[in-house]
């Protein structure tokens, strides 16, 4: 992002105010995480959790779902956090606990729709990476979830613009970024990077979050960068985008997806196109089941 572009932002952000903080629970699995193990407290996260009865609730339901699950019921966060490990209690509180935070703020984009999109880039992201042996595995879920966190900012900080770029975009059915640039002159993309650097996310997140609609513009895409990338592409392919189709061509379509995968991960070369389309589909319906847990009627009404 060029300069002037990212002083403008960060000083409109800062000035209009009213995005959430970082969830302290978030911050203390963050945290713990860049440690050296030997010093994660682990009765300190599980507090953490714990303290947050419906969060907790949440939390032991996804752990029980197929995606999460290891072997046997998970019936405390202590279980969970055990059976898990960190990274992956990291994701699932994430996952439970972002869409809580945002359901009371006053956005114009639908929520459901957008964490069921976050929810399925993540799943699709970390599916590929783990069938790629991809590298830096643990960091692709969280990536893929957060890669749209802009859209919220737009969202609840430039209503009336952002409103505009909704419906030109369905109308149009084109890429949101495209929509945004020309109607507000940056892209979720510009203002997701400056959340990631307001709320201390890990510089390689807020990389992929900043390139994740044009990985090339990044001088060394990683592999992270280049799986949200496809997997935000396959979401909007197969039905888990922003509530609209965008306008198919040659760059949206599944073989150009894979095959623009082709050159980082030799292992996606041997794919028939009947293989990797069983595949997507069935990450795509794996986060599906995902996001109906996270979005129980009790969460629909919050
Ligand atoms: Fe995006
Ligand atoms: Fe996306």
């Amino acid at each position: 992002m060029n300069l002037v572009t990212y002083d403008i932002l960060t000083q409109r952000i800062k000035q209009l105010g009213n995005l959430p903080a970082m969830p302290a629970v978030l911050a203390t699995l963050c945290d713990a995480l860049s440690q050296k193990s030997s010093k994660i407290d682990l009765d300190q996260i599980i507090r953490h959790i714990s303290y947050d009865k419906s969060l907790a609730a949440q939390c032991l339901r996804l752990a029980n779902s197929a995606l999460f699950r290891q072997r046997g019921d998970v019936v405390s966060v202590k279980d969970a956090v055990l059976a898990l490990g960190l990274w992956r209690i990291r994701d699932l509180v994430f996952s439970c606990s972002l869409p809580m935070m945002f359901s009371n703020v006053n956005t114009n984009v639908g929520k459901e729709v957008f964490w069921r999109h976050a929810l399925g880039t993540a799943v699709v992201a970390q599916g590929l990476g783990e069938e790629f042996g991809a590298k830096s595995l643990e960091d692709i879920y969280l990536a893929g979830l957060l890669h749209d966190i802009g859209v919220l900012v737009n969202g609840v900080l430039f209503v009336e613009d952002f409103r505009d770029v909704l419906e030109e975009a369905q109308r149009k059915r084109a890429p949101l970024e495209e929509i945004e640039k020309s109607i507000m002159g940056f892209s979720h993309a510009e203002s997701g990077r400056i959340l990631s650097e307001l709320w201390r996310l890990p510089e390689e997140l807020a990389d992929v979050i900043e390139h994740h609609c044009d990985p090339q513009k990044q001088p060394a895409p990683s592999d992270t960068t280049l799986l949200v990338h496809a997997a935000d592409l396959v979401c909007q392919k197969l039905g888990l985008g922003y509530g609209y189709e965008l306008q198919s061509s040659e760059a949206a379509s599944l073989p150009h997806i894979w095959e623009s995968l082709c050159p980082r991960f030799p292992a996606a070369r041997p794919f028939t196109e009947a293989a990797y389309s069983g595949l997507l589909h069935h990450l795509v319906s794996a986060a599906e089941n995902l996001a109906d847990q996270v979005f129980t009627p009790a969460m629909a009404t919050r």
